[in-house]
């Protein structure tokens, strides 16, 4: 599996298009089918992030075993309330949390993806 964790490349695309597509189909009409096949999509795209996410921590961890946790928690959380946002607004309940909780996890994943070693480091 050295190919896809030498870089973090693959784990980069997988979040990139997991939001892209979680973004669309939060704007998308509820009722629509449309939506619906882009809910799927995008929770393909859920897994691909753990996998690949999974291969930097099995790879890279002992690094900064607590560092490294705190990544995989937050990582693990913004996808949670990307899930939240579309299943809840299907159900007509209320996501104004859920989004604001989206935004700050995914914001702490950032930076602290950023800051740790492998890969893009502009907060080292
Ligand atoms: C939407 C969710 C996620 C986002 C936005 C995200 C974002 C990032 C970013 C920006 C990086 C740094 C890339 C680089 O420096 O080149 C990164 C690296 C990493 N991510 Fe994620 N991630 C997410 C989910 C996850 C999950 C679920 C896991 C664990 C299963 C995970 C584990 C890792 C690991 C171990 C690294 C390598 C850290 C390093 O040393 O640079 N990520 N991620």
């Amino acid at each position: 599996m050295d190919v896809l964790s030498n870089t973090t490349h693959l784990h980069i695309f997988t979040w990139v298009v997991g939001i892209i597509l979680f973004l669309i189909a939060a704007g998308m009409d509820k009722e629509s089918k449309g939506r619906k096949i882009l809910h799927m999509i995008a929770r393909l795209f859920y897994v691909l992030i753990l996998i690949s996410g999974a291969l930097l921590f099995f790879k890279y961890s002992s690094n900064d075993a607590a560092l490294y946790g705190v990544k995989f928690l937050l990582g693990f959380l913004t996808i949670g309330m990307m899930e939240m946002v579309l299943v809840r607004s299907t159900k007509n309940k209320s996501v104004k949390t859920v989004w604001i909780l989206f935004f700050v996890f995914l914001l702490a994943t950032l930076f602290l993806g950023f800051k740790l070693p492998v890969g893009i480091d502009w907060f080292a």
